[in-house]
């Protein structure tokens, strides 16, 4: 998958693309990040991409022109690709739309700045995505952030498939605890269900802390989550204990 990135600060992302899981997947063809500078496209000496809002006000806006200009440049540079401009007023990301995104062979990423874009850069965009609801400095952590769910998604990048599928929110529900040696650390014991070797009562756990904690903490993915036959038995079991405990 090739992923163009359009900003002002490109130096910012080759540590996190050079390291790790995704430096990996970067030197091993899996991904191929591009970052362009859109300065360049900047207009007089000075490489002017931005100006004083109309109408007054805080900060910078980014012009329509520079960073026009070079989206259009880029999307000519490949295969065809969405323009996703980061900004706060994004479609939500979640795990379903990151999973969606890893479907295309290119994504176009556009970073913001400043107090935002000019409104009619907008119409460039495919669309628009938002990591949640707060306010970055800017699009480039943002844009980090996409790449690296995305990049999971694709096969070959995380070394065990089977971790992936059942990672926080892959299935729609949050991940199960995990522990590691030592089975008791300052009085803290690991749960001897996981220590017995039975498979079948270790999946079943484990499905089981993930349903709960998911009711729990994010009763609103809960609603939206698929449940099989054996998730109703594992929810009628607990109620019974329950029950029978007086709880
Ligand atoms: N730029 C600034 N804040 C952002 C957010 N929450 N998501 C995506 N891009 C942003």
């Amino acid at each position: 998958m090739r992923v163009d990135i359009i900003t002002l600060l490109p130096q910012i992302f080759e540590k996190v693309f050079d390291e790790s899981v995704l430096g990996a997947a970067v030197k091993n063809g899996l991904i191929d990040i591009v970052l362009h500078q859109f300065r360049e496209y900047g207009e007089g000496r000075h490489k002017t991409v931005d100006d004083t809002p109309f109408g007054g006000g805080p900060g910078m806006v980014f012009k329509p022109a520079p960073l026009v200009n070079c989206i259009r440049d880029v999307r000519k540079k490949g295969i065809h690709a969405p323009v996703i401009g980061l900004t706060p007023q994004g479609m939500p990301l979640n795990q379903c739309l990151v999973k969606e995104l890893a479907l295309f062979d290119r994504i176009i990423l556009v970073c913001g700045r400043y107090e935002g874009f000019d409104e009619r850069i907008i119409n460039e965009f495919d669309f628009q995505l938002s990591i949640g609801d707060y306010v970055l400095t800017g699009g480039e952590i943002a844009a980090m952030t996409v790449v690296d769910a995305v990049s999971r998604m694709i096969p070959g990048t995380v070394g065990c498939e089977e971790s992936v599928i059942q990672d926080s929110f892959y299935e729609g529900i949050l991940d199960h605890p995990q522990y590691t040696r030592p089975a008791n650390w300052e009085g803290l014991l690991v749960p001897d269900i996981l220590q017995n070797g039975n498979h079948a009562l270790i999946n079943k756990y484990r499905r089981s802390r993930s349903l709960l904690t998911t009711l729990v903490t994010r009763p609103d993915i809960f609603a939206t989550a698929y449940l099989n036959e054996s998730d109703k038995d594992i929810f009628q079991e607990i109620l019974n204990t329950s029950s029978n405990n007086n709880l």
